[in-house]
């Protein structure tokens, strides 16, 4: 069959954070820092920390059972897994083959992209073509980090700004009445891929006997670098899907950026020419979760009733690669 292009709706989210909270002050115990510093750059007061044994898959199917809960769905039902994350359980296989079968959806092709925090959107505008082109009925794409087991605790530069989580959503196709995904966008810029990167333990630099101790396998950053092009491809992403979907600023009814930082949230939220107050903010309580942050954003905001069925929302993330992305939806 050709010409299909059904409107695909996001029918249930859901979202899990670990049980253990890391407080600024318990880091400051840590290394050279403190409340106020970390706050007052960041928006962070606490982050959450995966417990032993608990790896980015659980956390990914806690979420999801919840976004089927919601969707009123079945595992079996689910015809297709994306799950978004820097923090595989593995390198292979894909985190998404763990989740598939904890959920038990053995009825789902399952795989992994690595977007950072863009991913999460990224596995959205995937799955949306291709529940719009018919290749599959439905979707479920989750976010999912233990970024804990990916940061120096030694480095005060990098290690107060990432925490643990997950959140999930589960897309089909929508009924006539039913809300859509009105507009997608997607970008990358590889001469970029020094500011923010996890420079060892991929083929390019294994982790030896002799540079075990260096560190190589945890984030490492430009901070304000990364800050001045996030500030400015977060603003034309929005804008362009805003436009796409025909609307104008001030019809958005809840902007969910990604949670890395309050400045950054800031500058852009001044830029945009949304209404005050429109803009959703949980990262002081989580931290920047990467791929998981703009899905439990979504789901928080959605659970608790920041917008209602038929209001226009927008999404919008960056992240290394460097990338970005961003949907409009009508909910
Ligand atoms: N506690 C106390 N001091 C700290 C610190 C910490 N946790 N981290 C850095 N500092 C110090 C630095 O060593 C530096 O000291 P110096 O002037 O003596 O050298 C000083 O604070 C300023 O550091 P700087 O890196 O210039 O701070 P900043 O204002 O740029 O803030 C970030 C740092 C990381 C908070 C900020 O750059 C940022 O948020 N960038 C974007 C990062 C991000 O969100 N990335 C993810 C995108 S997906």
């Amino acid at each position: 069959m050709s010409g299909l292009d059904y409107q695909v709706c996001i029918a249930g989210t859901g979202s899990y954070v670990p049980e253990k909270i890391l407080t600024n002050e318990e880091l400051a115990k840590r290394v050279d820092t403190s409340d106020e510093w970390i706050f007052t750059r960041t928006g962070i007061r606490e982050r959450r920390i995966a417990a032993e044994g608990e790896f980015t898959s659980h956390m990914a199917s806690n979420a999801a059972r919840k976004a089927l809960e919601q969707a009123g769905m079945e595992a079996s039902e689910i015809q297709l897994i994306i799950v978004a994350t820097i923090t595989p359980d593995t390198i292979t296989p894909a985190t998404a083959c763990y989740v598939q079968q904890q959920l038990g959806a053995s009825n789902a092709v399952a795989f992994d992209i690595s977007a950072a925090c863009s991913g999460f959107l990224y596995a959205m505008k995937m799955s949306k073509r291709m529940i719009a082109d018919g290749a599959f009925e439905n979707a479920l794409i989750i976010g999912a980090e233990k970024l804990s087991a990916f940061v120096n605790w030694e480095d005060r530069t990098t290690c107060v700004l990432f925490g643990d989580g997950a959140g999930a959503a589960v897309l089909r196709r929508a009924a006539p009445e039913e809300g859509s995904i009105l507009a997608t966008e997607m970008g990358t810029d590889g001469k970029l891929t020094h500011l923010l990167n996890i420079p060892g333990g991929g083929s390019a630099c294994p982790i030896t006997e002799s540079n075990v101790n260096d560190h190589l396998a945890t984030l490492a950053m430009q901070g304000k670098e990364v800050f001045k092009h996030a500030v400015n491809r977060m603003k034309q992403a929005a804008e362009t899907v805003i436009s796409r979907a025909d609307l104008q600023p001030e019809d958005i009814a809840c902007v969910i950026p990604h949670q890395a930082n309050l400045r950054i949230i800031d500058a852009i939220a001044g830029r945009l020419s949304v209404p005050e107050g429109r803009v959703f903010v949980n990262l002081d309580k989580y931290g920047n979760t990467s791929a998981a942050a703009v899905a439990i954003a979504l789901d928080e905001a959605n659970r608790s009733g920041v917008f209602k069925r038929g209001d226009n929302i927008v999404m919008v993330v960056f992240g290394a690669g460097l990338t970005w992305a961003a949907a409009a939806v009508r909910w």
